[in-house]
């Protein structure tokens, strides 16, 4: 990337189709993220044909719209980067054909990007004290992971859910409640104004591992429903007591993860960082054990092409790239 080009990142794993424009090292220009939720929702969750019609239909649009913002044209693109896995494949094929190509045409290199590390390396973009080595929390619908980030580049899987993912496990529950997709930030402004300790569920520990397990607390919110058939008044006290309960393992097992591997720094990432419950309890938690817990802003948080850009930039001055043969894959470990 020479002086005064731009590193674009292009992210379509899921219902999301966003590209962002990095003027290297940090400095985001441009973060398009247009969403095709709105036509899932029908449906209960993501529909994956809809979601890469939508990326087909809109990639292009999302791109004009990018550069406009950035106020850059085509040619000042020095790298561009795509999320390649994991994801819904059709999804991801949309992504990474437009990045190929464009390489391919620009004759710039390319960087295919894990989704799950751009998540973490988004904390880089708000943080200039941001780097490894770091504990990473990856929370979101698919995946819930602590990995331990020794060094740049290197990803060690510490320990991950052996069921449901966290927000899977929020957007299970709500539906359960009847409440509607995604799940997520429902629950987090119904508990809002309900009493977590009025109505407890269990998860399981799963002692001395870092692993989690967040499927048995569905049966336990849905025993609570069949006996409470008007739950319907009690459905803030039931949000907050699933929730505290997930959030509170969660945060347990971050800080033993930060205290047994001297890890100073947690940056977290994926949709469930957004939940309010855990952010707080998250910090205060760090605070006490001296440590730094890290989470990126709202429009960071969601699926973005600025984490992708970002990652991939990182990568590339690390001197790796991609050749055009790389395939997207829809299940990629760490
Ligand atoms: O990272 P993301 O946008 O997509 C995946 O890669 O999975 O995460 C989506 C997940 C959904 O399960 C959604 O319910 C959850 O993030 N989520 C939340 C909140 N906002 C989104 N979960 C709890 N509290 C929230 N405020
Ligand atoms: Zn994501």
């Amino acid at each position: 990337v020479k002086r005064g080009q731009v590193v674009l990142g292009i992210e379509s794993s899921c219902d999301e189709t966003s590209i962002g424009i990095l003027k290297p090292p940090r400095q985001v220009l441009a973060n398009i993220i247009s969403s095709s939720l709105e036509k899932h929702q029908p449906f209960g969750g993501v529909v994956p044909e809809i979601a890469c019609r939508f990326h087909l239909e809109n990639i292009d649009i999302v791109f004009d719209e990018a550069l406009k913002k950035a106020g850059t044209c085509v040619e000042d693109i020095g790298l561009v980067a795509a999320t390649h896995a994991p994801g819904l494949i059709g999804a991801l094929l949309v992504g990474v054909s437009f990045a190929k190509a464009l390489s391919l045409s620009l004759d710039i290199p390319f960087v295919g990007v894990n989704h799950l590390e751009a998540h973490l390396e988004a904390n880089r973009i708000e943080y200039p004290d941001f780097k490894p080595p770091y504990l990473g929390l990856l929370i979101s619908g698919g995946h819930t992971s602590l990995v331990r980030v020794a060094k740049a580049g290197k990803y060690e899987l510490l320990g991950g859910t052996v069921d449901d993912a966290i927000g899977e496990a929020f957007d299970k529950t709500a539906k359960l409640m009847g409440l509607g997709y995604p799940g997520g930030p429902i629950i987090d402004r119904l508990a809002e104004t309900g009493d977590p300790d009025r109505v407890p569920f269990k998860v399981a520990l799963l002692p001395g591992t870092f692993n989690f397990s967040f499927s048995g607390i569905k049966t336990g919110v849905l025993n609570y429903l069949n006996q409470h058939p008007d739950f319907e008044k009690d459905k803030n006290d039931i949000a907050a007591g699933f929730q505290k309960a997930v959030v509170e393992i969660t945060v347990k097992k971050t800080i033993e993860a930060a205290r047994e591997f001297k890890l100073k720094r947690i940056g977290v990432g994926g949709g469930v960082s957004a939940n309010s419950f855990l952010r707080k309890r998250l910090q205060e938690e760090g605070e006490r054990e001296g440590l730094k817990v890290y989470f990126p802003s709202l429009q960071y948080t969601l699926d973005n092409g600025a984490m992708v850009a970002l990652a991939g930039f990182l990568k590339y001055k690390r001197g790796e790239t991609s050749n055009l043969k790389l395939p997207a894959l829809p299940s990629v470990g760490w």
